[in-house]
């Protein structure tokens, strides 16, 4: 049985007043036999770790390859833990649009993240024109491939399917399109890791999910909660998002 998840990405967001945002969650979902994750900037991390207490899980939203070194403005993954992380996202669209991250990156640094002790949240996704051309599930698949390391277990693979196209732009794709994608997702990992993996490991959907269609996606197979942005910064929003898993 798999554990649900509702992940909140923060992106680029967030000052210590909004450290009341995290309250107002624990309080809501203590004991809720459901997993919560938020991801701060690494400036919010410490802190919103502590406010987050036993309730809510905090990650990264990224991490260099290497422990330690002359990387000016990177964040080694066992920094990330040092500060309370458990979690780090890897292979974001936006990382790999602004950075030109590519798989073999997201690899290599889901390898220092695990050997960190981190859980990784690795996420793929189409662009529109890859959908309209019905590349998608080809793109899928080589993002599988390349960007997850071999070292995995249900455990520490979160993988999220995260539509370019969808992310901030208030559009989703149908539940028929995200179950489609979610069920590949399933087999490529239990063809490539095996049942006991592929089974167990959680398969997120993000792009636009809100409290008004959160509780349709969820419903769909092999969908085992959200990865969120726009909707994690506000309690009022996230909360009801994580009522619904
Ligand atoms: O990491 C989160 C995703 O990029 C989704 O963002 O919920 O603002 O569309 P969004």
């Amino acid at each position: 049985m798999r554990r649900k998840l509702a992940a909140g990405n923060w992106k680029m967001n967030g000052t210590a007043a909004d450290l009341a945002e995290v309250e107002g969650i624990c309080k809501a979902h203590k004991g809720a036999g459901v997993d919560i994750l938020i991801c701060p900037p690494a400036t919010l991390l410490s802190r919103l770790t502590d406010a987050a207490g036993d309730v809510i899980a905090t990650g990264g939203q990224d991490c260099h390859a290497k422990d330690s070194g002359a990387h000016t403005g990177d964040i080694a993954a066992g920094m990330l833990a040092d500060a309370g992380a458990t979690y780090v996202i890897l292979g974001h669209s936006e990382r790999r649009e602004d950075h030109e991250e590519t798989d073999q990156d997201v690899r290599e640094k889901a390898k220092a993240a695990l050997a960190a002790g981190l859980k990784v949240v690795i996420c793929v996704g189409e662009s529109l024109e890859e959908r309209e051309a019905a590349n998608t599930l080809d793109i899928i698949s080589g993002q599988l491939a390349g960007s997850i390391p071999d070292a995995v277990t249900g455990e520490t693979l979160v993988v999220a399917y995260e539509p370019i196209w969808a992310i901030g732009t208030g559009k989703i794709p149908t539940l028929d399109q995200i179950g489609e994608v979610h069920d590949f997702i399933r087999a490529r990992l239990e063809e490539r890791f095996g049942a006991g993996v592929g089974r167990s490991t959680r398969i997120l959907y993000g792009g636009s999910v809100k409290p008004g269609n959160a509780a349709e996606i969820f419903a769909v197979s092999n969908v085992d909660g959200a990865l969120v942005g726009g909707a994690s910064l506000k309690a009022a929003d996230f909360s009801p998002i994580i009522s619904a898993l």
